[in-house]
């Protein structure tokens, strides 16, 4: 772990019901307070000292912004709530899917209005505790960033062989899978092969994770569309609720931080690729810094501008989706 890679001390705030318990680079989560029963919930009216059920956690997004395995500063305004709220209308679109294959981790009703507390309203989810799978279920469906680089060396993404003849943001045959192991605060995600996925968490389970994911992807891909916007790819977590055994979809869903989105009257009409990859996504961070830094030390600060894009550019994509 280094230290560069921790997300500042300040995030753990004081929630009335909650403690702090892991900060990731995006995220904060937190767990009950003396939980109590489901039942007692219900009927506690004083929502400042309610307790959740043992078996919730609080996730709540803040406005930091992570590229290259970096923490970067300032944050990006408004980008915890856009994120929060993206995946909830994702997990709403999702929910009455036949063929979406595993439940979700949400829980949004009105105890979930009522167990989250004023400070953070708006960018926290109320959720299922999961025992998370250590592996991020990558979706592409497009060719691009670090795909496009191991296809021009090898013609292979993730060691998967592809058609001759792609070019960079070129749509692929179908959509393939391409899980990472997920490392360690600090440490750099890995690109595994399904066989490894199997030897880390057992062939039902994995072959579960990768259907679950194709089947999620190819259905977000055509609500998507509708909407003008193409998903090029994207990153699910899933894990296991204790209570039930049933493998269940986490974390956030198809949010501008865990996917890529293009503008898809652009990707048709635009000649170059950079044209063609017009993002909704952090696509604008990175690319900035990968001009600015070279990857060693401290990252510099994001300038005004990029902070001001980048907010604009996530706003437009939960437009866009939310009015299609
Ligand atoms: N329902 C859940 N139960 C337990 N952990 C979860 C759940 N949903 C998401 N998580 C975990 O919460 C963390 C979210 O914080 P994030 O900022 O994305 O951290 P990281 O840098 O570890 O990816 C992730 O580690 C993710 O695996
Ligand atoms: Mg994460």
């Amino acid at each position: 772990m280094t230290i560069e890679n921790q997300p500042p001390a300040s995030v753990a705030v004081d929630l009335p019901g909650w403690r702090h318990s892991y900060s990731g680079k995006v995220r904060d989560l937190y767990l009950p307070d003396a939980p109590s029963t489901a039942d007692n919930v219900v009927s506690d009216t004083d929502a400042a000292v309610q307790s959740a059920p043992s078996n919730r956690i609080l996730v709540v997004a803040s406005d930091r912004v992570s590229a290259f395995d970096h923490v970067l500063e300032p944050g990006i305004p408004g980008k915890g709530e856009l994120l929060t709220t993206l995946s909830l209308w994702w997990f709403d679109q999702l929910v009455d899917v036949p063929n979406h294959l595993v439940p979700d981790h949400a829980i949004a009703n009105g105890t979930a209005a009522s167990l989250i507390p004023e400070a953070v309203a708006g960018r926290a989810m109320l959720c299922k505790t999961l025992d998370m799978f250590p592996i991020e279920c990558v979706v592409r469906g497009y060719l691009t960033g670090s795909g496009w680089k191991e296809y021009q060396a090898s013609q292979t993404v993730c060691g998967i062989p592809l058609p001759a003849g792609l070019q960079n943001g070129d749509r692929l045959p179908e959509p393939i899978y391409t899980p990472a192991w997920k490392a360690p605060m600090g440490e750099h995600d890995e690109n595994i092969s399904f066989e490894r996925t199997v030897e880390l968490v057992g062939a039902d389970a994995a072959a579960a994770l990768r259907d679950a994911s194709l089947s999620i992807f190819n259905t977000a891909s055509t609500i998507a569309e509708k909407a003008g916007v193409i998903l090029a790819d994207t990153k699910f977590e899933f894990g296991v609720d204790p209570e039930t055994g049933v493998i269940t979809l986490g974390d956030e869903v198809l949010t501008s931080d865990s996917s890529r989105y293009w503008d898809a009257a652009a990707w048709q009409n635009g000649t170059t690729p950079t044209e063609r990859m017009a993002s909704f996504d952090k696509q604008i961070v990175r690319d900035w810094l990968a001009a600015n830094w070279d990857q060693t030390g401290t990252p510099p600060l994001l300038p005004a501008h990029i902070v001001e894009q980048t907010a604009a550019r996530y706003r437009e994509l939960l437009e866009r989706l939310t009015s299609a």
